[in-house]
């Protein structure tokens, strides 16, 4: 599973490191400071919850298993 955090599109909620802060790293002002990233194995479902609690939708989900399946 790969993470896109649309950096542009964070305004600090911060919500994302609330729910799954084994994940959603922040920088010193608050913001996202993730990019784009592999989601360690095991923290698919907290990356799932982080994304979906953000209220820009800033962080976008890309499963990668169809593709490397093809
Ligand atoms: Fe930013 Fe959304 Fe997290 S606004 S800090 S990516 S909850």
């Amino acid at each position: 599973m790969k993470i896109i955090v649309d950096r542009k599109r964070c305004c600090g909620h911060a919500l994302c490191n609330f729910t799954a802060p084994e994940v959603y790293l922040l920088d010193e002002q608050g913001y996202n400071s993730m990019g784009e990233f592999i989601v360690t194995e095991g923290h698919e479902d907290a990356a799932m919850t982080g994304a979906l609690a953000c209220p820009e939708n800033a962080i976008r989900i890309c499963d990668q298993t169809r593709e490397e399946k093809d």
